[in-house]
């Protein structure tokens, strides 16, 4: 086989062999297949497509390229949650103790933050000691032992996707849906998920931009878990907005605890609420969604959610008391109010551009190497669609730093915008897949 020849034949449009795709991804996985015709591969199948046969094939093959977890030695069905990733995105720190206290157990590797979304480890890591780097039988055994287990992303796992993603990064071939697909999903079956739930984010702080390209990706998604028996469901929502009030590690590990004892903001308690409802039911728990919420909606207020996040804690070396006074967690030196220029209605609180303010202030990192600040972020008192007053506080910055505070106060500033008369708002969920 020459990868020439696939290279030409995906060009013409022709179907892959589940064989060839093999054969491109051991290639470039073992360096026999250098970049310049992986990337010219890579454009072909921008502009060509893939078929759902050819994408989970290739979702195999690169699942397959590295480590892969097994998971067999814990009972029941493993259902992993992946969200594309927003600003004020705590939603696993919710869920998965959520879940976890229903009976369904949750092993899951989470990723850092990168630009302006966040990642689920940094926020973990506002808990003192808290240890994302576990051992696979330590990991395995507190599953095992509690139920739940949130780690760092083992280095081992699909090498073929890391490769493939960077170089695509400076190919402009990021954007071909059947490789975002396959990228996504061959991560989370290498990391032994039986059945997986997508939060598919929409809108300006989100990867896909509009609710045509999010149901496109889910629909892809949803159809490679069909393929390769990994029951996949998928939900679409917004992230034009952040979601819930918090933005910054520390400040969104808190909004998570009071979340799971039920006094959270409202969208990021019913986002919890769906998704861990569809896992209940992907998990086998319930057989209808609106069971598998009613039982979460106890959890919550029985108490049994914010203690199964304090055994979390502590089983992974955190101090667990940090979970019942989250006036513990890492605070800020300085606070400064933005309050509304005009009277009226806030039409929009733009997520990216509240995410590139929460970087600025050190909540966040450009580069994979550099140093986040647990404490800094941003609090909003005021949602889209809510009526304001002139003066009256928007939102409050948490800063360690003068000089970043008043670069974050000027990128703050920009991201929100008022009309005179009430506003249309968007949907918190658009649809859901699968
Ligand atoms: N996230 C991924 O993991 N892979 C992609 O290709 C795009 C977003």
């Amino acid at each position: 086989m020459r990868m020439v020849d696939i290279i030409a034949k995906k060009r013409d449009g022709y179907e892959l062999t589940t064989e060839e795709i093999q054969f491109l991804v051991k290639g470039y996985t073992d360096g026999s297949i250098p970049d310049y015709q992986m990337s010219a591969w890579a454009m072909a199948v921008l502009f060509r497509g893939m078929s759902s046969r050819e994408t989970a094939d290739l979702t195999m093959a690169m699942a397959g390229s590295g480590e892969q977890l097994d998971l067999s030695s814990i009972p029941g069905i493993k259902v992993d949650k992946h969200s594309t990733g927003g600003v004020g995105d705590k939603t696993t720190l919710v869920v998965a103790p959520l879940v976890a206290a229903s009976g369904i157990p949750v092993a899951k590797m989470s990723g850092r933050g990168l630009g302006h979304s966040g990642g689920t480890i940094d926020k973990l890591e506002s808990f003192a000691g808290f240890q994302a780097e576990r051992t696979r039988e330590q990991f395995l055994q507190q599953v095992r032992d509690i139920g739940v287990s949130v780690i760092g992303q083992s280095g081992n796992l699909t090498p073929a996707d890391k490769k493939l993603y960077a170089l695509r990064d400076v190919t402009a071939t990021v954007e071909a849906v059947p490789l975002i697909a396959s990228s996504i999903m061959s991560k989370k079956i290498a990391a032994g998920a039986d059945a997986i739930l997508l939060d598919v984010k929409v809108g300006k702080g989100a990867f896909m931009k509009t609710q045509e390209q999010a149901e496109a990706l889910a629909r892809t998604m949803v159809e490679i878990g069909g393929q390769v028996g990994r029951k996949t469901v998928a939900v679409i929502s917004d992230m034009n907005q952040p979601l819930g009030r918090a933005i910054g590690n520390a400040l969104e590990v808190k909004e998570a605890i009071e979340t799971l004892s039920g006094n959270g903001p409202e969208d990021l308690t019913e986002l919890a609420l769906t998704i861990g409802a569809h896992m209940l039911v992907l998990g086998g728990l319930v057989s209808e969604v609106s069971e598998g919420r009613t039982k979460l909606e106890e959890i919550m207020r029985s108490g049994k959610a914010v203690e199964k996040l304090a055994q979390m804690v502590k089983a992974q070396g955190g101090d667990e008391r940090d979970v019942y006074e989250p006036s513990r967690l890492p605070k800020a030196k300085l606070a400064w109010e933005l309050t509304a220029q005009q009277s009226g209605y806030l039409c929009g609180i733009d997520a990216e551009m509240v995410g590139h303010a929460s970087v600025v202030l050190g909540a966040g990192r450009l580069t994979k190497e550099m140093p986040i600040d647990l404490a800094v972020g941003i609090i909003l008192h005021k949602k889209s669609g809510e009526p304001v007053r002139e003066g009256e506080p928007l939102a409050t910055i948490y800063a360690n730093d003068e000089r970043l505070l008043e670069q974050a106060k000027r990128e703050l500033k920009e991201a929100f915008s008022y009309s005179e008369t009430a506003v249309a708002l968007c949907p918190l969920i658009y649809n859901i897949i699968g």
